[in-house]
């Protein structure tokens, strides 16, 4: 007796140890663009991740498209998907397509970008992104010695697309680092745009970006006048901003401190030539798996694993959330996290 007790104490914790076979179960991946580096390789990681774990996958991308992403959704809940996993586009749009999901029983996890304005969304999974802009904002003291230097330097200010909730926050996370030096006069902004609302790039477009910083070129810089910093939310805004920069014929010599975030290529290959000075790495392999693990904790019934239910309000509802941590890259570790970590062969990053 006491060795079948022993025997099936043995089996019942090996039977814990083996993580829930998937089963072919199907899972619906929702991607924004596949224009922007970033978000083919969240779909790639997400799909070939769970396809590991046993899943069947249906994953789009809705080429920037709110209407079309919608589509792409309800096509996901007709197919009888058993979890969603959602990049959006505007965050605030999806709330009675993800009713009709939460109708079917379809639990709903927010990836990278909250959903907001809605209770049908269970989890968030992302980076933290008022550190990402925190640690721009850190980048420019440090790079301009705003601490010692009397200044005054010249600032242009970016932000995201309005109706992405993390380009609030990446905002905020600059401004809250960058404001007392503002108040101290050691930092001014000679176009006046600073607002949120007036210096943001809805879609996140290169070119809208590069046609806003040839405006600001031209009104404010023309004659001469030293631009010492743009503070840009990421990268693909980086590489507009970088573009105008050299189409004005900005060099080496009075190249301003800008600022990125995702370490895409053209950007990374930006940063070896002097065209940016940092970026964020946020890797895409460890957001995917720690989505993928949600995913098979939701199915199985097991206590999901969140580590903020605290700070993501999405105006109706506390969404409990997994944050990963970003990364600050530049010039100096950029060998280290981006290709010694395999995330890109030095070729990659060769200019040919
Ligand atoms: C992501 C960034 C990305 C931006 C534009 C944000 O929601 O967090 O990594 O650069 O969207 O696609």
């Amino acid at each position: 007796m006491k060795k079948l007790i022993v025997v099936l104490f043995a089996l019942a914790v090996l039977i814990s140890a083996v993580p829930a076979f998937a089963e072919g179960e199907l899972v619906g991946v929702a991607m924004p663009t596949n224009s922007l580096q970033r978000w083919n390789q969240d779909g790639q990681n997400m799909k070939a991740q769970l396809e590991t774990a046993g899943y069947e996958v249906i994953l789009e991308y809705a080429n920037n498209d709110v209407a079309l992403q919608i589509s792409q959704i309800e096509n996901m809940i007709l197919s009888e998907v058993k979890v969603l996993v959602i990049a959006s586009i505007d965050g605030g749009a999806l709330g009675d397509v993800l009713k009709t999901a939460s109708e079917n029983s379809i639990p709903v996890i927010a990836y990278d970008r909250l959903i907001t304005g809605t209770e049908y969304v269970d989890y968030y999974t992302s980076f933290d992104n008022y550190r990402v802009g925190k640690f721009q904002g850190d980048f420019i003291v440090e790079a301009l010695d705003l601490e010692n230097a009397e200044g005054p330097f010249n600032i242009e200010y970016f932000g995201g697309s309005p109706d992405d909730n993390n380009a609030h926050l990446f905002y905020q996370g600059a401004i809250d680092v960058l404001q007392p030096y503002v108040d101290a006069g050691k930092l001014v902004n000679p176009s006046g745009q600073k607002d949120f609302e007036t210096v943001a790039i809805l879609g996140w477009g290169t070119d809208d970006a590069q046609a806003r910083m040839d405006n600001l070129i031209n009104g404010y810089y023309a004659d001469g006048t030293p631009l010492d910093v743009v503070l840009s939310p990421n990268d693909s805004l980086a590489l507009g901003i970088a573009n105008s920069l050299t189409a004005a014929g900005f060099t080496e010599e009075n190249w301003p401190v800008l600022t990125g975030q995702d370490c895409d290529i053209p950007n990374t290959i930006n940063i070896i030539n002097g065209k940016q000075s940092m970026s964020i790495f946020k890797d895409t392999r460890t957001l995917a798996s720690k989505t993928v693990e949600m995913v098979g904790q939701i199915l199985s019934g097991e206590e999901v694993e969140v580590n903020n239910t605290t700070d993501y309000d999405n105006g109706v509802k506390v969404v409990p959330s997994y944050l990963n941590d970003p990364v600050f890259a530049d010039i100096n570790n950029y060998k280290e996290l981006l290709i010694d970590s395999g995330y890109y062969t030095e070729d990659q990053l060769t200019v040919k």
